[in-house]
Parts: C-alpha cells; structure tokens; sequence
C-alpha cells in the first residue's frame, strides 16, 4: 500500500511475464470506451435491457445515474464510471480541477482535507501543503535535489527519489494536445498509446482496457540506481502530530513516525509510517475530525461511511462523513414520525433522534374487550397497578386501590388512597407496595408468578392543594414512585399521556368508551371484592350530561376545573378497591392501537344504604390533562 512510488518500478516486469490470451467472451467491458474494434466485440450484456434515459451503464450491466461518469465519484461497484480509459479525454470546465486520470471535480474540493478524486489527486497537489515545486526554470524534487522543469512528468524518473513521476508532482497539468497523458498525469509522446511498448512509468499507455489486448512489452526504462536517498521529515498533520519512534534504524528506513491526533479528531491511516528509500507512503495519516456519539439506550445507530455506504456497528467517536441510521429499540420504544439520518458534520450532528417509550400497547394475543364487566386476561390491561396497604402485624398485603403505570418507576394513582382524612396528611409511604403484571387480587397467587412484579414505595407525591372530601376530592391525583424499577415485559406496559388538547377532545366525546380496570367490588356481590382483576368499558359524558345524571347532593363531588366523568345508568360501575385505577381510551396512529390515559377514578355514589357500590351512576375521574405541569415534574416523554 505504502510503496506505490517505488511500486512502479515494478510494473514492466511483471507485464513481461505474463503474455495471457485475452478473451472477449469473458470480458465485462462494454464497448463504450474502448476505442478499438468495438463492432468486433460481443458483449455479454448486449440483449440485456437498455438502461433507461436517466441512467448510464456501468460495465457489470448496473444503471446509474447519468452524469455519474468521470465526477470523482465511484458510482458502479466495478469502477467503471471512473476510469482511465474512460475519462481520460474529458475536458474540465472553468472552476473545476482535473483529477489526473480525467475526472472533473469542484475546484473547492481541492486540498480539504478530504479525497475527492479516486487517485487522490486533489489532495496530493503540492499547493495542499504551501509547496511549490517549480523554481524558476527548475523543478524540485522531495528530496531537494532540483532536475530541469521540463523532467517533470516526462515518463522517465528523474529525481532519485522518483518524485517527479508521481500523481502529486503531476497533478493539474494538462499536456500538449499532440502527447499522451498517462493516468498518474504524466505527459509521453502521442504515439506511445498501445503501440507496444510502455512509455509512461505506470503503463497506463499500455493498458489492457484502453488497447483491448495483452501486449508484450519491454521495460524502456531502467530502475535507477542512485545511491538510496534520505528521507525528509514530512510536515506535522492538521490537528495532530507525530513523533519520530526511530531514525536509520536499518540500512532501508530512514525514518519511524507514529501519529497521533488531537482531541476530537481521530487518525485515518496507519498511526505508524515509515521511508524507505526516500520515499513515504502515499497515503500520510490524517487527523479527522469526529462526533461523538452518546449512545441512548432507546436508539439503534448504523453507521454509513460516506464512501462506502456499508453499514456497519456504531463507535463512541465517528469521524466526520459518517451518517447514522437511526431506529428505535423495539419493542419498547417507538417514534410517531419517521427518524432522520444523523450527518457528523464538522464535529457536530446534524440531528438528534428521540425515541418515546412504548405505551399503551396490548400484547398481540389478548382478545377484544367484552363490554360487560368481565374478567380480564393477562396483558390486557397491562399498565394496572394493584396499590396494596401492608398490615406490620399479620405481613399481609390488603389490595385498596388501583393505579395506571406511567413510566418504570412511576404510577399515577388517586390521592385519596394514600390520604389520612383525620390528620389531613398522607400515611408513611412505608405502609405500601405496588405490584404490576398480576390478574389476581391477592397479593401473592401462584398464577402470578411468572408476571407479576413487585415493588415497595419510595415516595408518593400529591397537589399542594388537596384536601381530601374537605374539598369534595378536588386535586384527587397521585405520583406513587416505586423503589425498584418496573421491567416492560409482554403484560407490562406503560399507558401513555399526551397533553395535547385537540388530540384529548377528540378521545373525549360522549359515548366513546374507554377501558378502566380493577379488583374493587363487583356487581351483585355484596362486599365482597373480585379476586380477578376485572375490565369494564366505560362510555365518556361530558360534563352537563354527567351533572344532569347525578344527584344533586352528589354533583358537588364532580368539581368542575378537574374532573371527567364516564360510565352509565345501567348497572356497571367502578367501585371502591378501583380508586386510582386509570381510564384510557384508544387511538390508532400510523397503524398503531395505543391507549391513553385520561383519567383516574376518583369517586363514585355508594347505594342509599352505603355498603354496596351503587352500579346506577357514573363514575368522576380526575383529568389528567388537567395535572399537566404536576405530572411534568416527575414525569417526561
Ligand atoms: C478491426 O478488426 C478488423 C477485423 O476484425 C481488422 O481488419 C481491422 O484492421 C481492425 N481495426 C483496427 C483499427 O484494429
Ligand atoms: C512507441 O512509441 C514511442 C514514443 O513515440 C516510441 O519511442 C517507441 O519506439 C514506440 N514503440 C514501438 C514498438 O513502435
Ligand atoms: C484544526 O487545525 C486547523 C489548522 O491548524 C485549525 O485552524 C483548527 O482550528 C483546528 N481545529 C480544532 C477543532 O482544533
Ligand atoms: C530496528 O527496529 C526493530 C523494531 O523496532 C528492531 O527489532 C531491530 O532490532 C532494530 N534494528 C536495529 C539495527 O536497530
Ligand atoms: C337531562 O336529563 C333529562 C332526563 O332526565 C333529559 O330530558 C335532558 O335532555 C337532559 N339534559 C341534558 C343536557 O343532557
């Protein structure tokens, strides 16, 4: 790789020994440029389909877009667009550099540090580094030894370290109409071009693709035989350094550097180079600049070269041109709008994708809700929580009240649950516990075990402004923390909560049923609750209708600023142990069924006799859009 100034000594040997038949037949080369007996030629791809108007076509048949040829990018994974042979002749418009080979390319492409022509033309040019080789009537060779300018890219090596037979000592000359120009820019006789014999130094005038047949040939020039030149030390790399590791360490390496970059920018290359012979690699390590990329556990990232357009893992640092695909981690994230690709442009990324978390979601298996009160299945109300009051004598766990899961940690649950109404003060958070992924009331049920996960409580969080039925359960919210994170799984999920206004008017028109869940009494069984978690469907009533189906004595208790009310006259309701319990109505966007919470039980009318919920009357939720910023606090997308 790193030789390729004295690797060209090689080349006529190697053509001298191999004298191979050439086969058409077998050839992939589409008549096109070859400027020899085309009609001779059949071609593998004649009764294939044309490419259309607006493509070009590669010599492996693949179309590409028009004008992709001889523009310094490699469009056809042959290289075929971009090739000697064929770009050769091509003439530069004003404003644009020639890259030796013939490619046309912006003139700001130059010297930037990053390689626009295949041959790296743009970036070789002396001018890149402030060198100017010609001096006066001579021409400087890397070594400083100076050889008359017209020696310059003449076909014959000159400078004892080669130099001026390179693609950098050539770059942006153009020869004489009448001459030859070789594909590493050097300029020979008009008629060397396949009359047999290699006159430029890297027997391009000679090719096989541009003459169309293997020709025998005889080196015209000898390697030279001065005595091995010295290297020079090169110049420091933008934003990096090297240090010299060695020097004459053997009769051949003058010179051992190891590179290394500043912060943020990152090597392209080997960090150690060495000279031989005078020579260093063509390829010097470069210091690139890079993005950093903190990675979310949300988000999957692809990375893309620009070049190469491979995907491949993602590191902490990228260099800039990288691109980035971005997705979100299923099944536990998504994102409503599609994400965009992440360009690392000068250090910085162009965009910064956010997953949400996945909410609201049934599993695939869970059937329809049935519209009657009836038992629910696992997973089908995946973001109920069962708030459970421990008893510090007997150890056990009491089920008292309901609550929707929010994120991992979080539970929004009523106010009332946790409110002692004598001291007007919530009871310890200690005397609690929370469990998610159960369909059993019971705090342990062997039935459980394979879902259900379990958490104490570490701080239970309501309005300022709560009084409990003081102020007829106004403010009636909860932010319950658990002390243990919840892990999403198949029946636990998350519901999710949207702000949004127009998108919750839409959720909330009379009639539209949302899904509310609990352990709490049950129809016709007098106090006695449902050891299965039960799931009702409950019609919305906006406020007038629900005030007007409500006794009066009971209105007071739908305060109007922050309560909801859903449910129905004919005899299915929430009841006490469902308090705190959420109510969620679906909406599918882009394809997906998600549910959304609206709201959480607050109160509901017991029967005139009191021990029995009283099924004949709606139940009041308090609005959860309503606890925006209380929510916000804890809580974020
Ligand atoms: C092209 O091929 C024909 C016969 O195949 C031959 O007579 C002719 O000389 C060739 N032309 C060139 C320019 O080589
Ligand atoms: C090929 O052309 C070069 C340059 O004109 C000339 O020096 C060489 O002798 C030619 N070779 C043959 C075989 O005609
Ligand atoms: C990289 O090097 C260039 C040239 O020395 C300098 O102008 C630029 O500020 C450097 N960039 C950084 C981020 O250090
Ligand atoms: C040259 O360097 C190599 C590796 O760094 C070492 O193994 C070798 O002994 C050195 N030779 C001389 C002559 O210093
Ligand atoms: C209130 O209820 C009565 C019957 O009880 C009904 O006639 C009336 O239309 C209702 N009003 C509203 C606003 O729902």
């Amino acid at each position: 790789m790193w030789c390729s100034s004295s690797c060209i000594f090689i080349v006529p040997f190697l053509l001298v020994l191999e004298a191979i038949a050439f086969h058409w037949h077998q050839s992939h080369m589409a008549p096109r440029y070859i400027n020899r007996n085309a009609s001779a030629i059949r071609y593998k791809r004649e009764e294939e389909p044309e490419c259309s108007y607006n493509e070009w076509r590669c010599n492996d048949g693949l179309c590409v877009r028009i004008n992709s040829d001889c523009d310094g990018i490699i469009d056809c994974y042959d290289g075929s667009d971009e090739t000697f042979e064929l770009c050769r002749n091509r003439e530069c418009d004003p404003f644009t550099f020639r890259c030796n080979y013939g490619a046309c390319i912006d003139e700001s492409a130059t010297c930037n540090n990053k390689q626009q022509c295949p041959d790296e033309s743009d970036e070789l040019l002396p001018r890149c580094r402030g060198e100017n080789i010609i001096e006066g009537e001579k021409m400087k060779c890397r070594d400083g030894q100076m050889i008359p300018k017209e020696q310059r890219c003449d076909g014959i090596v000159n400078c004892a370290d080669g130099f001026d037979e390179t693609v950098a000592a050539c770059a942006e000359l153009r020869c004489q109409s009448e001459q030859f120009q070789c594909e590493y820019g050097g300029c020979v006789d008009g008629q060397a071009q396949c009359n047999g014999t290699i006159e430029c130094i890297d027997g391009s005038d000679e090719k096989v693709e541009l003459c169309g047949r293997r020709i025998l040939v005889r080196p015209t020039t000898e390697p030279p035989t001065t005595a091995v030149p010295r290297c020079e030390l090169p110049k420091q790399p933008l934003n990096g350094s090297y240090s010299v590791v060695s020097e004459t360490n053997t009769t051949q390496t003058d010179y051992v550097l190891s590179y290394t970059c500043d912060p943020g920018f990152k090597l392209v290359g080997h960090s150690t180079v060495l000279c031989i012979e005078g020579t260093w690699p063509d390829k010097m390590p470069r210091c690139v600049q890079t993005c950093q990329l903190m990675k979310h556990p949300s988000i999957v990232y692809e990375c893309t070269e620009e070049e190469t357009e491979k995907p491949r893992q993602c590191n902490v640092e990228e260099i800039d041109g990288t691109i980035v695909k971005t997705s979100c981690r299923k099944p536990n994230y998504y994102s409503p709008v599609e994400l965009p690709y992440m360009h690392c442009q000068q250090g910085m990324w162009s965009s910064g994708p956010v997953c949400t978390a996945e909410c609201g979601t049934l599993p695939p298996e869970s059937t329809p809700l049935v519209l009657r009160g009836s038992t629910a299945k696992f997973g089908e109300v995946p973001w109920h929580v069962g708030i459970y009051l421990k008893n510090p004598k007997s150890k056990k766990h009491m089920q008292i009240c309901g609550g929707s899961l929010i994120s991992n940690t979080i539970v929004l649950s009523a106010a009332h649950c946790f409110w002692n109404e004598n001291t007007q003060r919530l009871e310890d958070v200690t005397n609690y516990a929370v469990a998610v992924g159960k369909l059993y009331r019971k705090w342990y049920h062997p039935d459980d075990e394979p879902f259900a996960q379990k958490s104490d409580i570490s701080e239970i969080v309501v309005p300022k402004l709560y009084r409990g039925v003081e102020l007829y359960y106004k403010n009636d919210i909860a932010i319950v923390i658990a002390s243990r994170p919840f892990e999403y799984k198949l029946y636990v999920v998350p519901v999710c909560l949207d702000f949004n206004e127009e998108f919750s008017n839409i959720q909330l028109h009379n009639g539209n049923r949302g899904k509310a869940a609990g352990f709490g009494l049950t129809t016709g069984m007098r106090g006695s609750e449902s050891p299965v978690l039960r799931v009702i469907n409950l019609p919305y009533e906006n406020y007038e209708s629900c005030l007007n189906l409500t006794s009066p004595a009971l209105s007071r208790y739908i305060t109007y600023d922050d309560k909801i009310c859903a449910g129905s006259l004919d005899g299915e309701a929430l009841c006490r142990g469902d308090s705190g319990g959420g109510l969620a109505f679906p909406s599918s966007i882009s394809g997906q069924r998600r549910f959304y919470l609206r709201g959480i039980a607050s109160t509901s009318p017991p029967t005139n006799d009191q021990t029995v919920c009283n099924t004949h009357a709606l139940t009041s939720f308090t609005s959860v859009i309503k606890f925006e910023k209380f929510i916000k606090a804890y809580w974020y997308p």
